[in-house]
């Protein structure tokens, strides 16, 4: 939603929230927080928390939608009622949130190897708690974790992360303020082993270099992002050998 609605965002080079243009907000990420899921996983990112569950591979259902040469994935992102102050409307599924469950779910079909279960079906939920601007791309990362924790084979693990533009300045994670104020916003999902472009959504208007200079801000917390991705996935593990190791 960017309706450059000329909120001053950035005073003395610094957003509202203290960050400089390309700073991420605080991430926090923790692996394998539900019993009852294959695979699962929490994130913190600045205001914004979020669980994603993965249950799965099991058989598609109903028999109609299998692929017999390829798993499928069902994606489903949702707002809890109490995730933000903006009015909710309606309970169920709505534009915005099926927008979001598809593009999720497309993401993941580029790098979850399908073909090893032909038949199946590999449900990823995405359940927002509370919301701040960015749902889609910390969604995104933390099904990351949750797929991985649940053993479901994948070609890289993505992350994802927006980027926009207030005034002539590009910006990185774009919190809720930014997202309704900024004269662009580009929430990115990348594969990072191959650099590839899983998700790419543009509001607003950006030049050609503003996008490369967004890009190189992307790529770069993209390292630390993974970073934070890799150790979330590991940490239960590292529990474990410390145990054993007393
Ligand atoms: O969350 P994301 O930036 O991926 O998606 P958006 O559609 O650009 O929404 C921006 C923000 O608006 C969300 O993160 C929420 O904080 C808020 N929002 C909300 O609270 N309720 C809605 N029905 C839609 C958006």
């Amino acid at each position: 939603m960017s309706g450059g609605e000329n909120q001053e965002l950035i005073i003395n080079g610094k957003r509202l929230d203290g960050r400089m243009p390309d700073e991420l907000r605080p991430i926090k990420i923790e692996a394998n927080v539900l019993h009852n899921a294959d695979g699962s996983a929490y994130i913190e990112w600045g205001n914004n928390k979020i669980i994603a569950g993965v249950y799965g591979p099991k058989e598609a259902l109903p028999k109609h939608i299998s692929d017999p040469e390829r798993a499928i994935i069902k994606c489903r992102y949702q707002m809890a009622p109490f995730s933000s102050l903006e009015e909710h409307g309606r309970s169920g599924p709505n534009r915005r949130s099926i927008e979001i469950s598809k593009v999720t779910k497309e993401v993941f079909e580029n790098v979850v190897m399908l073909d090893h279960f032909p038949g199946s079906e590999i449900d990823i939920f995405v359940e927002v708690l509370q919301g701040d601007g960015g749902t889609r791309t910390a969604g995104i990362t933390a099904a990351a974790v949750a797929l991985a924790t649940s053993g479901i084979p994948m070609r890289d693990l993505p992350f994802a992360v927006s980027a926009g533009k207030v005034g002539d300045t590009i910006i990185l994670d774009l919190n809720k303020i930014e997202d309704n104020s900024s004269d662009a916003d580009m929430p990115v999902a990348v594969s990072p082993r191959t650099n590839t472009v899983l998700l790419l959504q543009m509001d607003g208007e950006l030049t050609r270099q503003d996008i490369n200079t967004a890009f190189s801000m992307v790529q770069k917390a993209g390292t630390y992002i993974s970073k934070l991705q890799r150790e979330a996935i590991k940490a239960p593990y590292e529990k474990i050998k410390d145990k054993y190791n007393k």
